[in-house]
């Protein structure tokens, strides 16, 4: 069954960051990208990559390991070694709270 889950309040995820967590032994991140939050699954999709630890522009996250680009907005593949896209979740705000649908 899935449902919303509260992972992060607003505050703690500023516009153009990221964060991730682990949940139920899979990770996820979760990014700011305009004021709007989306979440995909952070373990690059490559080899393992922490893409959490990569860097965001805009709404494009780069793996730090070989430099495979996602859209954090999809979690689809954009460029670089990796083939598969990301999962992405459902994301939705209530007040200060972030919710991921898992
Ligand atoms: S592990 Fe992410 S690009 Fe290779």
């Amino acid at each position: 069954m899935t449902e919303f889950v509260k992972f992060a309040s607003t505050d703690e995820i500023k516009e153009g960051k990221m964060k991730d967590f682990s949940v139920n032994g899979s990770k996820l991140l979760i990014a700011n990208v305009n004021g709007n939050y989306y979440s995909i699954c952070s373990t690059c999709t490559h080899k393992g990559g922490p893409l959490a630890d990569g860097e965001l522009k805009g709404n494009i996250i780069t793996c730090p390991w070989h430099g495979a680009k996602f859209d954090v907005t999809t979690g689809k593949v954009i460029g670089g070694s990796a083939k598969e896209d990301e999962k992405k979740y459902e994301v939705k705000v209530q007040g200060k709270d972030i919710l991921v649908k898992i």
